[in-house]
């Protein structure tokens, strides 16, 4: 059954972050009647800023809240009388991870059961509705590295985690499923490989390599550079979400990619190549010359790629941007918007920096 036609009350955990931010913009675009709820903690990667133009917006509701915070979150599923939940709020980045994994383990593990026990005495207090739906929004990483001639990762690949992020993501899959299975609430998980686009914190590969050419300073590149990733123009990654809320179906997972599998190396080089284009006065040009090959990372996974077959022969869902296209929009946000991620390169950030790259 299609709920797109039915009004909903859809709270957004960790829609001042990155995707979360994107997504907030796309539902409210497509779906002006709903009501749109975000919580988010204003971590570090959440900004409000990021949704300053809906602050306005007669069916929106900011919460500064924490996950893991049950009587906050029962109180909002009750008063907000909330249909949907699209969980995106989350520690995400690989390299954070390594240096505090207690965070991660926190947020991504008990704060998501925090959100679905909440979930599952609102949603039986409600009569069960068949309407509801619980949207786990993770990641591909839970898969663990592919060599270079394994298949892509689907649905049924085994977990192998092996960052604390990856494994406090998969924690949290493993209890969204089983809240299906055990309780029927009306769950479906979602794994999407690497994003990139606008409203990205600038520690991101893509962002942080853009803003280092811009700033004349080295591109630091991990290890040899020929780590593989799947990119996902981040308005693609939202408009998967949205047919996964509107057509999944409950207890399913669905693996979402771009199928632009890319070596870091070339990634980083294609950047370099845009920004020499599109950028005026430079620095360093060509931009190339600032990569720089740094130590790298512990247990780096050497390669991800998805099969997203499921998402589109089930639901009808393909990924509609290429790199090149996606990359360019992207540095255009960048260039255009450096009022946004100037504040963001705080002593916070310098002090992350110097830690991970030396
Ligand atoms: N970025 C990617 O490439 C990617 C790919 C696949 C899946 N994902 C998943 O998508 C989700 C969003 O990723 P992102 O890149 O936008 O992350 P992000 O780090 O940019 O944003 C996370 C948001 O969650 C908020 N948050 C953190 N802890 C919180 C807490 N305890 N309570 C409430 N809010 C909290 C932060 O303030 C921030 O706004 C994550 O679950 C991530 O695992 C990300």
């Amino acid at each position: 059954m299609s709920l797109s036609k039915e009004k909903k009350s859809i709270l957004i955990t960790g829609g001042a972050g990155f995707i979360g931010s994107n997504f907030v913009h796309h539902w409210c675009q497509n779906y002006s009647d709903d009501q749109v709820i975000v919580l988010d903690a204003l971590t570090y990667a959440g900004n409000r800023q990021n949704l300053a133009d809906l602050e306005n917006r007669k069916q929106f509701k900011f919460i500064q809240g924490d996950i893991c915070d049950r009587p906050l979150i029962e109180k909002i599923l009750k008063e907000e009388q909330v249909t949907t939940v699209a969980h995106f709020a989350a520690e995400s980045h690989v390299d954070r991870s390594i240096l505090g994994p207690d965070a991660f383990v926190q947020t991504n593990v008990i704060g998501t059961f925090t959100l679905l026990e909440s979930f599952r005495h609102y949603w039986n207090e409600q009569g069960n509705p068949e309407n509801s739906r619980f949207l786990h929004v993770s990641t591909d990483e839970v898969y663990g590295s592919l060599e270079a001639d394994d298949p892509a990762f689907s649905e049924v690949t085994p977990y192998a985690p092996n960052s604390p992020y990856s494994a406090s993501k998969a924690g949290s899959d493993h209890l969204a499923r089983a809240y299906f299975h055990t309780y029927n609430l009306p769950t479906i998980i979602t794994n999407c490989s690497n994003n990139y686009g606008p409203y990205h914190f600038p520690e991101k590969l893509i962002p942080l390599m853009c803003i280092n050419i811009l700033l004349g300073k080295p591109l630091p590149v991990y290890g040899d550079g020929q780590n593989i990733r799947d990119w996902l123009y981040v308005g693609d990654h939202c408009s998967a979400l949205e047919t996964v809320i509107n057509k999944g179906k409950a207890g399913e997972t669905y693996n979402i990619g771009g199928n632009n599998e890319v070596k870091n190396i070339d990634l980083v080089t294609m950047l370099c190549e845009l920004m020499d284009e599109l950028a005026s006065d430079l620095p360093v040009k060509p931009a190339k010359e600032l990569i720089t090959f740094v130590k790298d990372r512990p247990s780096h996974d050497r390669r991800y790629a998805i099969d997203a077959t499921k998402i589109k022969t089930e639901l009808g869902w393909t990924p509609k941007e290429t790199v090149e296209n996606g990359l360019r929009k992207t540095i255009e946000w960048y260039l255009n918007d450096q009022k946004w991620w100037q504040p963001l390169l705080s002593k916070d950030y310098q002090e992350y920096y110097q830690k991970v790259y030396g």
